[in-house]
This record gives structure tokens, sequence and C-alpha cells, in this order.
């Protein structure tokens, strides 16, 4: 007894007592924490998709289905993936409210926290495309003549030459691409909401939407691109040789009117 109260006080055995309770903690740790960085990923996955369920529940699941299997109110959202719900949402088109020729745009009611998990528990009940990463939309190694030929042929029926967007039939349009994020730009071509048509990696590979996103950008931020002549909102040559052949040769045709009706006055009297 005298022994050990002695050693007790002994310089080291604080030291001594410090290291064995480090030892205990930390294999403790060792079983206690997650195995390894996989496992504590999976399992932040999980938590995810269960906080989108919830909200899916209350946000959702009304015109969607309980499983997202979809209702008379809105369609399935099995396989949609990850990139849908973060543009349908992220834009403010989801949820919708009233109906319409087409869901409208509004604003976005929820964080990037809660679509992200909304977003998790959509792609957890099939497999769709999922949101790209912040490097798929730089401009960064980006083609923009390329981006601008690609938007031509691709995308400028709808939208018009520099994204300024345009009219479609029963009350539908496609809208301005001005100030929507290059996220959403890619996103929207990897889904195709509603009345657009999708265009997946292999229409338009991962380079070809760089490259379109990089030319959105270069006309939006630069008004200086105006090809020139009077602009009438980049309505492009069709619309704007209309006008011409609206206005010009409508007021051909009313000057020549009024020229043979004051000849016949003249000759009357
Ligand atoms: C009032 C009914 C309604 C509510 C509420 C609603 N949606 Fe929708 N949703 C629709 C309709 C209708 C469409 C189809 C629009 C279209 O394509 O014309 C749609 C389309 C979508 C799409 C696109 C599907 C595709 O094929 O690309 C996604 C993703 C989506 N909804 C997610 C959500 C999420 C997430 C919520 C909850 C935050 C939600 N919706 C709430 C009615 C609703
Ligand atoms: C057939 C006509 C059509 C074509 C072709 C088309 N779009 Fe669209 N686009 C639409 C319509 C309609 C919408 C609106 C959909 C909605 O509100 O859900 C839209 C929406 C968008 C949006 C969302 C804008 C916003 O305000 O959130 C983007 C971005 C977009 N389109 C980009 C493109 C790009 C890039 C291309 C070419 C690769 C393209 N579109 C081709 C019709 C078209």
């Amino acid at each position: 007894m005298k022994k050990l109260s002695a050693r007790r006080r002994h310089p080291l055995a604080a030291i001594v007592v410090l290291l064995l309770a480090l030892a205990c903690t930390g294999g403790l740790y060792a079983v206690f924490a997650p195995a390894d960085k996989a496992q504590a990923d999976e399992t932040a996955q999980s938590l995810a998709i269960d906080e989108g369920k919830k909200l899916y529940a209350v946000g959702c699941a009304s015109c969607h289905g309980t499983g997202g299997e979809g209702t008379t109110d809105g369609p399935s959202l099995v396989g949609v993936g990850a990139a849908a719900v973060d543009f349908q949402v992220g834009t403010g088109r989801m949820p919708a409210q009233q109906p319409g020729a087409q869901v409208q745009k509004k604003k976005n009611i929820y964080s990037q926290a809660e679509i992200d998990q909304l977003a998790a528990y959509i792609a957890s009940l099939g497999a769709g495309p999922s949101i790209p990463t912040e490097e798929k939309y730089r401009d960064e190694g980006a083609d923009i003549a390329k981006g601008g030929d690609l938007f031509r042929t691709n995308c400028a029926q709808c939208h018009n030459f520099t994204g300024k967007g345009g009219a479609l039939t029963h009350g539908k349009f496609a809208p301005s691409l001005e100030g929507v994020s290059a996220k959403h730009i890619y996103e929207a071509m990897q889904t195709g909401p509603q009345n657009m048509p999708s265009f997946p990696d292999t229409t338009l590979t991962e380079q070809n939407k760089k490259d379109i996103i990089a030319y959105l950008n270069a006309v939006n931020g630069d008004e200086t691109v105006d090809p020139g002549g009077l602009s009438l909102g980049g309505l492009g040559p069709v619309s704007e040789g209309l006008f011409g052949w609206i206005f010009g040769l409508g007021s051909l045709i009313a000057v020549a009117v009024w020229v043979a009706a004051r000849t016949a006055k003249a000759k009357k009297s």
C-alpha cells in the first residue's frame, strides 16, 4: 500500500496516466469510428436521401406520388436524375403552382443544401444524369466560336440567335437565356425541360456543352456582339427581314394608293 502511494507521487506517474488515457480513447475511437472514408460518405449519402425523402413528402408527393411514381398532376420522377431536380427546383420551376401552358420560373424556395437532398432522394429511385461538377461548365478550355456554331444549329431555332428567347406554339415559349447560371444551362441540355429536347452526351459531348455555355456567356455579358443594323431585340434575320418587308413594302403600297387616289380626283375635276 505504502509502496503504491509512493509510486503515485512519482514525477512520471502523471505522464503514465495520461498516456494510458490517450491509448484508451484511441482504442475506443478505432472501435466506434466508421471504418473508412467510403463508409462515412455512404452514411452521409443515406442521411441526405432520408432528409430528401422528408422534404419530398411535404413539397412534391402530392403531384409526383408518394414514391415518385407520378400522378395525374405530375410525371413520374423515377430515372429523371439529380440534374433534373437541381434544374427544376434551382430555377424555381418546381414545386409547380398554378396550371398553365408551361410551368413558369419563380423564386426558388429551397436552399441549395435542401435541393441536394431532394436530388439525392430522386436519384436513389432510379439512375439518371447527375449534377455536373464545376469544371464541366467553366469557360476554361472552351471554344467560343465553336459554341456559337453549335448554338445556331441546335438551339437558335427556339431560343433565337443570341439566346434572347422566342415564342413557340400553344402559348409555350423558349425563355431568354440571359442571366441563367452556367450550371442550369448545362442541366437544361442534359434533361430537356418541358418542350425542350434533351441533348445527352451522345448528341452534344461534354466539350460541346462547355463551348455552348462559353458562347452564351460571351454574348450575354457583352453587348458589342450585336451583328450591326437596326436592333430589333436580336430577332434574327428572318424577323428583321419580315419587318423590312411589311413596313417597307407597306409604305410603298400606301404611297401608290395615295397617288392613284389623287390622280383619280384630279381627272374628275
Ligand atoms: C402542383 C404539382 C407539382 C408539385 C407540387 C411539384 N411538381 Fe414537379 N412537376 C409537375 C408537373 C406538371 C411537371 C411536368 C412539367 C412538364 O414537363 O410540362 C413536373 C416536372 C418535374 C420534374 C421534371 C421531370 C423531367 O422529366 O425532367 C422534376 C425533376 C420535378 N417536377 C421535381 C419536383 C420536385 C422535387 C418537387 C417538390 C419540391 C415538385 N416537382 C413539385 C408538377 C408538380
Ligand atoms: C424545340 C425548342 C428548343 C430547343 C431546340 C432548345 N430549347 Fe432550351 N428551352 C426550350 C423551352 C420550351 C424551354 C422552357 C422549358 C421550361 O420552362 O421548363 C427551354 C429552356 C431552356 C433553358 C432554361 C432557361 C431558364 O430560364 O431557366 C436553358 C438554359 C435552355 N433551354 C438552353 C438550351 C440550349 C443550350 C439549347 C441547345 C443545345 C436549347 N435550349 C435548345 C425550348 C428549346
